[in-house]
């Protein structure tokens, strides 16, 4: 047997030095340790689409079972093309301008890698999904941070200011990275939001990728808009999905980005090389899922809301004051009303001893002060997970 050794640190690239593991699937061990329920990573615990499902099986039973081609099956591609017509208006070449990538997480990242060269900073808002972070750093870009203030108002929107945003896009700025219906704090953006955006992209020079993985979750009537539907940003956008939220499908790690030919054809090389393809079968039962009929994202955004409107009342009952979400499904929760001294120490007393795993806000801000009086909870779960939830959130308020 070889004998352990510390490996000294110029064995190892100075880029992972500079971000931590994921927090949120960190929260999920932690919930398997303590057997608590995980309201912390965003997955469901509920069956995917029995249609799906089906058309996944006969997939794998017709021997779709080797490589597909490289940048995605052509069903799928052709799926994906259809759609964005359907609900955005954008007209897409599926041979020319789709990438199926392992998810919409390699989406991104083979995004960035194919876009960003050193010295190139990125636009992220603030609070903003954790994968972003080190995803601009493994690509050699710098992140450039805008706040999303939390909205003063009791059922107010988060906003952010116009100066500042216009202010990040003066430094080398190759791209921003929006995500609408936005996780965490279920922002949509506006259309007048996403002028302005566009505005500065044209003035600077600036890409838009876009991660619009929870387009369908949407509520109180909220409208979720590609930017690239806009004037003038068809041409430089980079529209990033997936299979894993609408289809409640997160383990079968579909997903894809659309873009110009120009850079289609940088991220395909960059995925050729990461992944070679994403799942055969899965991308024909993805075909599949996206021929389901307008009736399902109906359902499935109803389903959503009610999720939503049984887990923040009994947050509230126990004395979280809830940013109330208006698409994707999560809950930002302000816990400073609680008495502890910070995300991290709360979200430790909760998934130990109160048995539910919620994630510390510390996680989606760069400077960890910024969040340390937030915690963010997933309803992407079964009523009767959110029952025994609400009834353990009673228990946290009977100790405090
Ligand atoms: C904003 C956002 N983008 C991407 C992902 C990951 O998506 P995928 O499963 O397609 O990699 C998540 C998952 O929680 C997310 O919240």
């Amino acid at each position: 047997m070889t004998q352990a050794f510390p490996l000294p640190k110029q064995h190892l690239s100075d880029k992972v030095e500079h971000f931590t593991e994921s927090v949120i699937r960190e929260m999920t061990r932690r919930a398997m340790q303590y057997g608590a329920i995980n309201l912390a990573q965003g997955f469901p615990d509920f069956a995917a689409p029995a249609e799906i499902k089906k058309a996944a099986q006969d997939a794998i039973a017709a021997d779709v079972n080797q490589y597909a081609i490289t940048w995605g099956a052509k069903d799928l591609r052709n799926a994906i093309a259809r759609q964005l017509k359907v609900w955005q208006g954008i007209e897409v070449d599926p041979e020319r301008e789709v990438v199926v990538c392992c998810g919409s997480t390699e989406a991104m990242i083979a995004t960035l890698l194919a876009i960003c060269n050193k010295g190139d900073e990125v636009v992220v808002f603030e609070p903003f999904y954790e994968n972003y972070g080190p995803d601009s750093i493994l690509s050699g870009a710098k992140p450039r941070f805008v706040s999303l203030r939390p909205p003063q108002a009791p059922r107010g929107e988060w906003n952010f200011d116009e100066q500042e945003l216009r202010e990040a896009f003066q430094h080398h700025t190759k791209a921003i990275i929006l995500n609408t219906p936005n996780n965490p704090t279920g922002k949509v953006f506006s259309r007048k939001e996403l002028e302005l955006i566009r505005d500065l992209c044209l003035e600077y020079n600036v890409l838009a990728i876009t991660d619009e993985i929870y387009e369908h979750i949407l509520y109180d009537g909220a409208e979720h808009i590609s930017i690239a539907s806009l004037d003038g940003m068809r041409d430089r956008t980079i529209t990033i999905n997936g299979l894993s939220k609408t289809y409640s499908v997160t383990g079968w790690r579909v997903g894809w980005a659309v873009a110009p030919s120009t850079v289609t054809n940088a991220i395909r090389k960059v995925h050729d090389f990461l992944t070679v393809g994403a799942p055969a079968p899965l991308q024909e039962a993805g075909a599949a899922a996206l021929g389901l009929p307008p009736a399902y994202y109906k359902d499935l955004a109803e389903k959503y809301r009610a999720r939503r409107d049984h887990l923040i009342p009994a947050l509230e009952k126990a004395g979280f004051h809830c940013y109330l979400p208006r698409g994707a499904y999560y809950v930002m929760t302000d816990i400073s009303g609680l008495g502890f001294n910070n995300d991290v120490e709360f979200a430790t007393y909760l998934v130990q001893d109160i048995g539910i795993a919620c994630v510390p806000g510390s996680s989606f801000y760069k400077h960890p002060k910024d969040g340390s009086q937030q915690v963010r909870f997933a309803f992407c779960k079964k009523p009767e997970t959110l029952d025994e939830a609400a009834e353990r959130l009673q228990k946290f308020r009977a100790h405090l």
